[in-house]
Order: structure tokens, then C-alpha cells, then sequence
């Protein structure tokens, strides 16, 4: 921990420590809880649940949120691979903790940040609400075989009163929420049909998934246990250990890597529920040395009555005239009485809102010009502004849950070679 930085700026719990009088009391009984409310000129602590590429690219991005002004500090680090662990926490002035139980008992930490493999990330935001901290979790939320975990995850987070932010940063991008504001005021009509897709060419994270040691063991550097969680059991392996996205037991290749980034602002515009069915194609057709597929497209049918395409490979990334959205496939929403998308005016070079009448249909053609863009650093403001507030994050846990369910029923469906199901009463994936 910077105890230079505490010492000059002392953080929210050492000044609850040392006032006095009721409403120490109270924040303290509060904080027995693990309820501590953050006020609104309260440092907010932050502490990483995995070091590598993306924990590494969130500790930098806070820090420089924190040199501009922002009143976080970065506490605490903790990661399965010590190297790594040790490495950020001595670049970014970190403590730095074996046992994830330690810094969730750390009281300097009042949100974690989950950047570890996907089939970590709901037992480890079920962790840290438990220990009354809030949450921002990387997508994708669950892993695509953690159908129950998905709705536990859901049922804990949403009974707490922790904030929970998914890390699909594109929500930040002001430009879904005008078009949500457009669809809710009814100039599309009634939605029926919406596409939207992730294009890429190959998909290695941020550093590329280096072996950082290939001569690794389990032990005092490598915690092979916590890594593996509730998957299935298996001797160790230094690749599925560092590049553990192209194995199914770690990962779902695009429908929960990408996709995750491309559904959720066409549901939240949308503002649509569980699909009712979901069918997937796709497979390894680009990258044989993966168990995950590379390809992969989807059809999700919604009770709202539309029907909703997410379409992808990574074995190809032409962005043709749609350049904005995840993966250079801008949503098409389409209603009864027209089209709403966003793509580049060739001669501004800026992008656009664009909606386009159906035929028939008595409404004029619409163009505006779209500000701002999707950027992590709004998206952990939105959540800091939320932890102070109380309200509800963009990437909210409904939302997280409404997408990772459609995600999950086409990876399910497309294995099984089925169609898969939505028992809404019993909140079930059936295949
Ligand atoms: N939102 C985005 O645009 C975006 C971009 C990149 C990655 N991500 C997500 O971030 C997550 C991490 O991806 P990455 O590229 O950083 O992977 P990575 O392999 O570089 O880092 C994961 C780290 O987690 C550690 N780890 C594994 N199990 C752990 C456990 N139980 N507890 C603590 N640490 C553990 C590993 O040692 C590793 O250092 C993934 O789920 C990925 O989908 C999101």
C-alpha cells in the first residue's frame, strides 16, 4: 500500500476510524456489515482480482483517472500467478495478496475489479459482494457451462446492496443510449428484428497470452487450484494456465468472449428480456489448435416478438461501411415503421445516428451526429459515480444477466445441436 499517498490524503475508512460521536457508530456497525456506504467526497479504494493483461490495462487506466483527479486510490492486488501479482502491485504501489479471502478482508477496498478468466469471474463477484464490496467484473459475466452459477450470481448480487458494473465498456458510449431514447419514444415503431455481430482476426487478449514460464510448476508461484474454480479437474498444463481462452473449460471462444460486447447494447436499447429460443452455428474453421470454435452466429427469438442476430468470426475483421460497435459491426434495429443504426458520413468522417423509414411507413429520415465515444475510463466514472449514489450502473447485473442467458442458450444450443429453451418461471436454460 502507498502509505506516502495515505498519509497525505487519508482514505475514507481512517477517517472513519478516527471521528467520533453516533455517526462513527453508525458507519462502523455499518461496516461490520460489510455495508460501508462511500460518500460523496470519498476516496474510493480499489483492489485487482487478476494481474494480467486486462487487470494490468484497468490499473493503469485508474491511475491515470487518479492523476487526474478522481478520488480513487489503487490498494490491492491479488493473482494465481505470483510473478504477475508482484509485478503490478510493485509498478502501481499495490499491496500485494496470495489469498483472494485477504483482500476482500481488506478495508481499504471498497470495489473490487475481476479480470481473471471468464469461469472465475461469478464465484469471485459473489465473493466480494459477500464481503460487502462492489464490483466491476469483467465479461464475460459467467462462463457459458455455468447455466445455474448464472442465476445464483444474479439472485446474490441483486439481494445485496452492493453496485455491480459488467465490464462491457461499450455501454460508456453515450450514442446507445440517444437511440435508446429514440426506440422508447417509438420512432422505429414496434422493434421486430435487430442484427448486430463481433469481427475480428484472432483473439489472444491484451498481450497476446505469452507462457511466461513454460517450466512452471504448482506451488508457491502458481496456485493451479484457485485457477481451476469448479472446472473440471485436471493436471496441470502451463498453456490451458496462460492461454487458457483457447480451451472450453476456461472459455467459449466469440458467443461469451466478443459477443458479450456486441448483445448488450441491442438489449439494453432494446430494453428486451430472456429470449424465448436460441440456435447457433459455427466452428473451428480458422485456428485448429484451439478447442473453441472461431466462428460463430446466432438467432435469438424474443417474447417482445422480434428476432435478434448476432453474427461473427475471427477470422476476419473487414469493417466495410460500419465502423463503430464492438468489432466493427454497428447494430441494425428494425421496427415496424424503420431502420435505426449508426455509421460514418463519408465526407465528416464523424459518425451518425442514421434512421431510415420502411416503406410506407409516414416518418422522415433522420441523421445526427454522435459525440463521444466508448471509453473504460467513463465506464469505471459511471460506476464510481454510481458507488457514490447508490444507483444502478449502465452494465447493470440484470442486463448482465439477460445477456449472458441469451449467450449461454446459443452456446448450449449449438453444442447440443438443438434449439435451446427459456423456462421463464422456473428462470431455467432448457436444451
Ligand atoms: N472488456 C474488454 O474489452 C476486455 C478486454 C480484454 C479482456 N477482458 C476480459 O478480462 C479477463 C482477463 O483477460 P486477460 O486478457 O487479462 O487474461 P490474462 O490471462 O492475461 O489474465 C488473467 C489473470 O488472472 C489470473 N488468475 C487466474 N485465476 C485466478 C484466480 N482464481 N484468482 C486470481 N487471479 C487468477 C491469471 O494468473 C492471470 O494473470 C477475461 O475474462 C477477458 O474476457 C475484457
Amino acid at each position: 500500500m502507498n502509505t506516502e499517498s495515505n498519509s497525505v490524503r487519508p482514505t475514507r475508512r481512517s477517517f472513519i476510524y478516527t471521528a467520533g460521536g453516533m455517526a462513527a457508530g453508525t458507519v462502523l456497525s455499518q461496516f461490520a456489515l460489510g455495508q460501508t456506504p462511500v460518500g460523496a467526497n470519498d476516496r474510493i479504494g480499489v483492489g485487482f482480482l487478476g494481474c494480467g493483461g486486462r487487470g494490468s490495462y484497468h490499473a493503469k487506466e485508474l491511475a491515470g483517472m487518479r492523476d487526474r483527479g478522481e478520488a480513487i486510490e489503487l490498494v490491492a492486488a491479488c493473482d494465481t500467478y505470483r510473478p504477475r501479482m508482484n509485478a503490478l502491485a510493485a509498478k502501481q504501489n499495490l499491496k500485494a495478496y496470495w489469498a483472494q479471502q485477504e483482500l476482500l478482508a481488506d478495508a481499504n477496498v471498497d470495489v473490487v475489479c475481476i479480470a481473471t478468466p471468464d469461469h472465475i469471474h461469478g464465484q469471485q463477484a459473489i465473493d466480494a459482494v459477500h464481503a460487502g464490496k462492489d464490483v466491476y467484473c469483467e465479461k464475460p459475466f459467467t462462463h457459458w457451462r455455468q447455466l445455474e452459477l448464472t442465476k445464483t450470481a444474479c439472485d446474490e448480487i441483486g439481494k445485496s446492496d452492493r453496485v455491480f458494473q459488467l465490464g462491457t465498456q461499450g455501454l460508456s458510449d453515450p450514442v446507445w443510449h440517444e437511440m435508446a431514447k429514440f426506440i422508447k419514444d417509438g420512432l422505429i415503431g414496434q422493434p421486430i428484428h435487430a442484427e448486430c455481430g463481433y469481427f475480428r482476426v484472432g483473439d489472444w487478449g491484451e498481450r497476446g497470452m505469452p507462457i511466461d514460464d513454460p517450466n512452471v510448476k504448482p506451488g508457491d508461484n502458481l496456485n493451479w487450484d484457485a485457477f481451476l474454480g469448479d472446472a473440471p479437474k485436471r493436471d496441470f498444463d502451463a498453456s490451458r494456465y496462460f492461454r487458457w481462452r483457447m480451451y472450453e473449460d476456461y472459455s467459449g471462444g466469440p458467443v461469451t468472449d466478443l459477443f458479450p460486447h456486441s448483445l448488450t447494447p441491442v438489449v439494453y436499447m432494446l430494453n428486451i428480456g430472456v429470449p424465448s429460443q436460441a440456435v447457433g452455428l459455427g466452428g473451428i474453421y480458422r485456428y485448429p489448435e484451439r478447442e473453441v470454435p472461431d466462428t460463430f452466429n446466432m438467432l435469438l427469438d424474443y417474447p417482445e416478438k422480434l428476432t435478434l442476430a448476432v453474427l461473427g468470426t475471427q477470422g476476419n475483421n473487414m469493417q466495410g461501411a460500419h465502423g463503430r460497435g464492438a468489432g466493427g459491426r454497428c447494430p441494425h434495429l428494425r421496427g415496424w415503421d424503420g431502420t435505426l443504426t449508426v455509421m460514418p458520413n463519408r465526407d465528416t468522417k464523424l459518425d451518425e445516428i442514421v434512421f431510415t423509414p420502411a416503406e410506407g411507413a409516414k416518418k422522415d429520415a433522420v441523421r445526427i451526429r454522435v459525440e463521444g465515444h466508448e471509453s473504460v475510463p467513463d465506464h469505471w466514472k459511471n460506476l464510481l459515480d454510481c458507488m457514490r449514489s447508490r444507483e444502478k450502473p449502465h452494465s447493470s447485473i440484470d442486463l448482465a444477466y439477460r445477456v449472458q442467458t441469451a449467450l449461454q442458450m446459443a452456446a448450449h444450443a449449438t453444442r447440443n445441436g438443438k434449439t435451446a429453451k427459456y423456462d421463464a418461471n422456473a428462470r431455467a436454460v432448457v436444451v
